[in-house]
């Protein structure tokens, strides 16, 4: 009942939050564009992105310009005060991954989140690991943008910094569900900033006002001219003094010591695409891999799209990466994470074997194949964690064929609700991806091991899956979206419908999504699978938990005879792929 409960809490938060909007506004066909493209949630987001495209930048420049607009058009889940993860593949298939996760502050330890009889603290608590100062991660986003950017970039930081400015410092139009995300967030008015800048202190902003930022378009402007002043100089002061006074843990010698980390990303193929995704840290990558190496074996293709035959090989497929998930990933700066046996094809036919094609698993029956360490390492489970409610993912190709898959978060909607204080924006609750205590699933019913238990400098466990898809050392799609674990699940349904079921990119996106998560032991479909296909998968033993709609993809795909760029952007939200 708990985790009932708790998943459906997780969809009307997201919904809140605005990643459930009106499914009257679906796109039915993709966004055409000869030269390059743009998919973001916030049309405002995808256009400062496309201004740099048109002004001579790459897709690193326009990534940038977009993620910092999206911290001021959609503070839900857009942030200076977060951390994400970018994936890059450039045209001559070089690529790289930025991981600009939160870090544990130096102070942090194993059992912070647990009251004296070592129970999880409650969202009320002051010291909770969801709202408030002490759930505040080292934020990773202006190091891991601004590195990008450096290292990566054609333009210059001022440049690309610009349009968030002046979408700061101007004020946009608020749209009805941000108007309402601000006004109905049950936290935020625990936080007098953050009362007074999204609330108006009471007097709520109603959709079509002009909502400005000026707090934040200084704040804005100080790092266009400085960057690091956010890690080294007097804002890092500022900020530690702001968090410290709360009662957060992050100092100025953590955020001195914050580094972006590049990691090799994980590589897997599927049908002859190569998949590049999100290594550890995420756990997204490895169980994407996993997942499409398990499906594989099965001629998917021949079942039919969304029949209930395919529905439950892919549903199968899901629960038993889930179950490794849940056992071995996390930091990998921390934990030695068995990635190399987890994304093993010879793995994944093991596994398949398990899979009846008539009958639904049992979760608690599932015995992992023998396979290299795996065993070894799978006794000290399970640990527990709480999964969020907000996140944001875009995907950018530019002209030459460069592309870039960048999901970023401050965990919940809001994050910790709270804004740093004279700086305008608002600051991640990343330390709630920790697993906050041994043994008990988490609010969302997701299980994670001991790789990742809440330790100083840590950075916690993340689902987040950007991910590129190659076909013959062509750039094929971009993909990627919010939802806490059905991230993985949104991805590989996209992947899929592209690869198995020959969608264009905006029907995938559309169709309708199931996902399976190990535990709880269901399937949660979105309503607009057919009854009949629900019945059946009933019958085949499986427990449904039926949905309206979740997640966010915005995804771009490339077309292999033509070269076009194809955007879809989810009607599930209120975003705009927008290219020229
Ligand atoms: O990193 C993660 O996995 C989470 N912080 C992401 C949260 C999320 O996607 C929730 N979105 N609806």
């Amino acid at each position: 009942m708990r985790i009932q409960r708790s998943l459906i809490r997780l969809l009307i938060l997201c919904s809140l939050c605005g990643l459930i909007a009106s499914a009257d506004a679906a796109p039915l066909r993709p966004t055409h564009a000869p030269h390059a493209m743009v998919a973001s949630v916030h049309e405002l987001a995808s256009r400062a992105g496309l201004e740099m495209l048109r002004s001579g930048g790459n897709a690193v420049d326009a990534a940038v310009a977009t993620g910092f607009a999206l911290a001021v058009v959609y503070p839900q889940a857009g942030n200076i005060g977060g951390g994400g993860f970018l994936l890059l593949r450039n045209a001559n298939g070089e690529t790289h991954f930025i991981d600009f996760r939160e870090k544990a502050p130096a102070a942090a330890t194993e059992n912070m989140y647990l009251d004296a009889q070592g129970n999880v603290l409650p969202e009320s608590s002051k010291d909770s690991s969801v709202v408030g100062y002490k759930a505040i991660g080292v934020p990773g986003t202006v190091a891991g943008l601004v590195y990008a950017e450096k290292q990566y970039g054609k333009l210059t930081i001022e440049k690309v910094m610009a349009p968030a400015i002046k979408l700061a410092r101007d004020g946009f139009s608020l749209a009805y569900d941000d108007a309402q995300d601000f006004k109905e967030d049950e936290h935020l008015a625990q936080f007098s900033e953050s009362r007074r800048i999204f609330q108006r202190d009471g007097n709520y902003y109603q959709p079509g006002d002009l909502f400005k930022q000026p707090e934040l378009a200084r704040t804005l402007e100080r790092l266009a001219k400085d960057p690091d002043t956010f890690y080294h100089g007097a804002m890092a002061r500022e900020l530690a003094v702001a968090i410290q006074k709360g009662g957060g843990l992050v100092t100025a010698a953590d955020l001195a010591a914050y580094e972006v980390k590049e990691r090799e990303p994980i590589r897997g193929s599927y049908r002859g695409y190569d998949v590049i995704s999100a290594p550890p840290p995420s756990s997204g990558g490895v169980a994407l891999i996993e997942i499409l190496n398990i499906l594989e074996g099965f001629d998917l293709a021949k079942l039919g799209n969304r029949s209930a035959a395919a529905i439950h090989l892919e549903a199968e497929a899901f629960r038993r990466a889930f179950y490794d998930r849940a056992d071995f990933l996390g930091d990998p700066d921390f934990a030695k994470i068995p990635v190399a046996q987890l994304i093993d094809k010879k793995y994944a036919a093991a596994w398949r074997d398990s899979i009846d094609p008539n009958r639904a698993s049992v979760s608690k029956d599932l015995k992992r194949p023998s396979f290299g360490e795996l065993e070894r390492v799978a006794q000290s489970r399970p640990v527990p964690n709480r999964e969020p409610q907000n996140t944001t993912h875009f995907s950018v190709v530019d002209a030459e064929g460069n592309a870039v898959s960048l999901t970023t978060t401050l965990n919940d909607s809001f994050g910790s609700r709270v804004t740093a204080s004279g700086l305008g924006f608002l600051l991640n609750d990343e330390m709630d991806d920790f697993a906050a205590k041994q043994g008990v699933p988490n609010v969302y019913g997701l299980i994670q091991g001991p790789a990742n238990a809440v330790g100083a400098g840590k950075r916690p466990l993340s689902a987040m899956t950007p991910t590129i898809v190659v076909k013959d050392g062509k750039l094929f799609l971009v993909l990627g979206s919010p939802g806490g674990p059905t991230i993985i699940t949104t991805v590989a349904n996209v992947l899929i419908g592209v690869v198995d079921f020959s969608l264009d990119i905006q029907e995938a996106v559309n169709a309708p999504r199931f996902h399976n998560q190990w535990l709880p032991d269901e399937i949660l479909v979105e309503d607009r699978v057919s009854p009949d296909t629900m019945n059946v998968l009933r019958s085949d033993g499986y427990k449904l938990r039926v949905e309206h709609f979740w997640g966010d993809g915005e995804c771009i795909m490339v077309d292999p005879k033509t070269g076009e760029r194809l955007g879809a952007s989810d009607g599930r939200n209120n975003g705009k792929a927008v290219g020229y």
